[in-house]
């Protein structure tokens, strides 16, 4: 039986890390053939190796412009051609109202500038092969203030609007862009604060998710694979919550406010 992705080539930043390893396994189980793009090489290599198959990893700091394109040329040359882009590498440097800015500029190079200059470089490679998918990984922190956290929630709602602007200017390539914004995701990060505890870090996120746990990142995987396929046909230029519902939750969360009133 095929897949969604047979005979696709999928470039992925990121994808050393927890998250990004299950995004590249979700890829691959898909039928495509993975680019791992980051500058942790001892995971990037570990997770291609893993993954096993056609999988391959690039040692690559995204916010170098030079690297990119020789980036972009080495993977349409080893695949036969790029299918489509899944931008989810990312910088968390950010000390709220200090931020300083060179915290500032770091964030919003990683986060944001990177994307955009990927995507200008992979754009003929997509056109090439007939037009293709970009999937841009945003965040719930872009649309809320979060306490102490002002330069990532920025880059995150600024990859919102580059995904509209990219998705409006590729069309004429046959190029769909869009975002997706995870919630609290099972994360390398989490993995560390918590000590590995999933059972706690469920239980802190469940006020204020719907599902009353953290997303896998498979879970997200699986929305960023449909992107990717030929059976988002019609998608573009949108935002995907994949948020455990989230963002559908107001300041009440899920708690009936108004018997407080005839306590
Ligand atoms: N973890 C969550 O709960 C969560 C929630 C919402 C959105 N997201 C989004 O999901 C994505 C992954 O998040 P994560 O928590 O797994 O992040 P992470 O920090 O664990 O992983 C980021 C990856 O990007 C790589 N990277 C950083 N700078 C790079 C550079 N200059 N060049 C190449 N690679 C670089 C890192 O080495 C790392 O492997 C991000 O876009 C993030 O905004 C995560």
């Amino acid at each position: 039986m095929s897949k969604e992705l047979d005979g696709k080539s999928v470039l992925l930043t990121g994808g050393a890390t927890l998250f990004g390893a299950a995004v590249a396994r979700s890829l691959n189980e898909a039928g495509a053939n993975v680019a791992i793009v980051d500058i942790d090489a001892e995971a990037g290599i570990r997770v291609a190796q893993e993954i096993g198959g056609s999988t391959r990893f690039y040692l690559i700091d995204i916010t170098s412009d030079y690297a990119l394109e020789k980036l972009v040329g080495e993977v349409s040359d080893a695949f036969g051609g790029i299918n489509a882009v899944v931008n989810l590498a990312c910088s968390y440097a950010d000390s709220g109202a200090e931020s300083t800015r060179e915290e500032w500029t770091t964030a919003l190079n990683v986060n944001v500038v990177s994307m955009a200059r990927l995507g200008f470089y992979a754009r003929p490679h997509l056109a090439a092969a007939g037009g293709g998918a970009v999937v841009n990984l945003t965040s719930i922190s872009a649309n809320v203030a979060q306490t102490g956290r002002w330069t990532y929630p920025v880059s995150k709602a600024a990859i919102v609007q580059l995904t509209r602007n990219m998705a409006l200017d590729y069309a004429a390539d046959s190029i769909r862009v869009n975002s997706v914004s995870p919630g609290w995701t099972w994360s390398a990060i989490m993995n560390t604060l918590s000590n590995g505890n999933r059972e706690k870090t469920d239980s802190v996120a469940s006020p204020f998710h719907l599902t009353k746990r953290v997303a896998d990142p498979r879970e997200v995987a699986e929305v960023i694979v449909f992107l990717c396929s030929d059976r988002a046909s019609i998608v573009t230029g949108a935002d995907w919550a994949a948020d455990g519902g989230y963002s559908a939750m107001g300041p009440e969360q899920a708690v009936p406010a108004i018997p407080l009133l005839m306590e």
